[in-house]
């Protein structure tokens, strides 16, 4: 017998359109291109403001007065390092997987290492937040520095979030470009409301699975192209069209072929992505960079973008999100290919921890419906009569 016995349902495909919660951390305007966390811009917070500044603010709800603030930068800086076990979890994996799926396996490693992993109150949410979010950035740097040959790195607990970083990773003390754009990078990450991967951690986290729980599975669904692995394949894109002047022929081949163009396109946004507005400010400075690399990557971005946005902005609201810039300003900054989408998540540990406090506020279970069109009631066949 077929089934499909109930009317079909509205089915909204991909979520479109539906609500799971009410929040007060992020509010994406994906008309008007704005982004805000907790009533802030993000431009005013890149101008302003540091990454642990807007931990604070994503975690509490409001800008910390000067003491807790100094607190906050405190335990994220105490918390930096890394269990050895953790250390050599990184080494064994190194060449084998992706570093993505490295950053997965070593941050739900870390509930191994922390005593408050089965408490579940409010305070030890807070606490074991930012434990995560310092260990999931050394965590990432400690992969790029043993894929790039080096040893572990102690971090330096006198320096910043995004200095101490770029220190773990390449072993000496960035310079001021490479840590403004690693500032913003951490800013401009760090939270995006209800997208695929907070989603997914929401999911984890609704069955009262426990914050490692919840950010392993952020970390999971933030791997995909079509999500935070796009900041990779774009770059990807670039080095494939090769020369600024194959740009317009690669583009047109691959949209006349229906590929997408990783690095555009949204969801949400039907204008400009605020992110990748703060992005391409980085990107227009390096248009006569001394490095080769950066001058070509700089070039096809440039041209594809104006390329993109001829052909698709206006017409089909198809714009650059942040993934599309990221690639060229990453590898101006010296930062290796396999790291981006590994530093999306190390920034977004911030939003992904504030949504799962602020929805166990009032949990329920996610458990969405599905619409059944196969069979029903078949009789069942013997092994040896099918
Ligand atoms: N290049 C060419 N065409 C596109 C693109 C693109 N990047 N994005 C969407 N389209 C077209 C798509 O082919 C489809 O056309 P048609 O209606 O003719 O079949 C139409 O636009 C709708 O696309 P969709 O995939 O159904 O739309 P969506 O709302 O599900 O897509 C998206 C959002 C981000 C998955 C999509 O735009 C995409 O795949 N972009 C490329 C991947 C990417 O850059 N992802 C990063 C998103 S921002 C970072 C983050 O927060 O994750």
């Amino acid at each position: 017998m077929i089934g499909m016995a109930d009317a079909k349902p509205q089915i909204s495909s991909g979520l479109e359109g539906v609500y799971i919660a009410e929040s007060s951390i992020c509010r994406v305007d994906g008309q008007a291109g704005g982004l805000y966390y907790r009533g802030y811009s993000i431009d005013s917070l890149c101008k302003n403001s540091d990454y642990e500044e807007v931990v604070h603010l994503l975690l509490h709800g409001r800008l910390p007065k000067a003491q807790e603030l100094a607190e906050t930068k405190k335990v994220l800086a105490e918390s930096r390092n890394l269990p050895e076990g953790v250390v050599s979890t990184i080494k064994h994996m190194n060449g084998k997987a992706h570093p993505m799926d490295t950053v997965r396996t070593a941050v739900s490693m870390l509930s191994a290492y922390d005593p408050e992993v089965a408490d579940s109150s409010n305070e030890a949410n807070m606490r074991k937040s930012l434990r995560i979010i310092s260990r999931t950035a050394s965590i990432v740097a400690t992969i790029g520095r043993i894929a790039a040959g080096g040893e572990y790195v102690a971090p330096d607990n006198s320096m910043s979030h995004s200095e101490n970083f770029l220190y773990m990773l390449n072993g000496k003390k960035p310079t001021p470009q490479q840590l403004d754009i690693m500032r913003d990078m951490f800013i401009i990450h760090a939270e995006h409301s209800s997208n695929a991967s907070t989603f997914g951690t929401m999911v984890a986290g609704s069955t009262l699975a426990d914050i490692y729980s919840a950010v392993t599975a952020g970390i999971a669904v933030l791997k995909g192209p079509l999500h935070g692995g796009a900041d990779e394949a774009a770059l990807h894109m670039m080095n494939e069209i090769g020369d600024p002047d194959n740009t317009e022929v690669y583009i047109t081949e691959a949209l006349a072929g229906k590929k997408k163009i990783m690095g555009f396109g949204h969801r949400v946004y039907k204008a400009y992505d605020p992110r990748a507005k703060v992005i391409k400010t980085y990107l227009l400075q390096m248009q006569d960079s001394s490095s080769e690399e950066v001058k070509r990557l700089t070039g096809i971005a440039l041209r594809a973008e104006k390329l993109m946005i001829d052909k698709l902005g206006q017409s089909h609201g198809i714009w650059p999100n942040v993934d599309f810039f990221a690639g060229p300003v990453y590898r101006a900054a010296g930062i290796p290919a396999e790291i981006f989408t590994p530093i999306f998540a190390a920034s977004r540990t911030a939003g992904w921890c504030a949504h799962m406090m602020e929805y166990w506020e009032n949990n329920r279970l996610f458990r969405p419906l599905e619409y059944y069109t196969g069979a029903i009631d078949l009789q069942y066949v013997p092994i040896d009569k099918r």
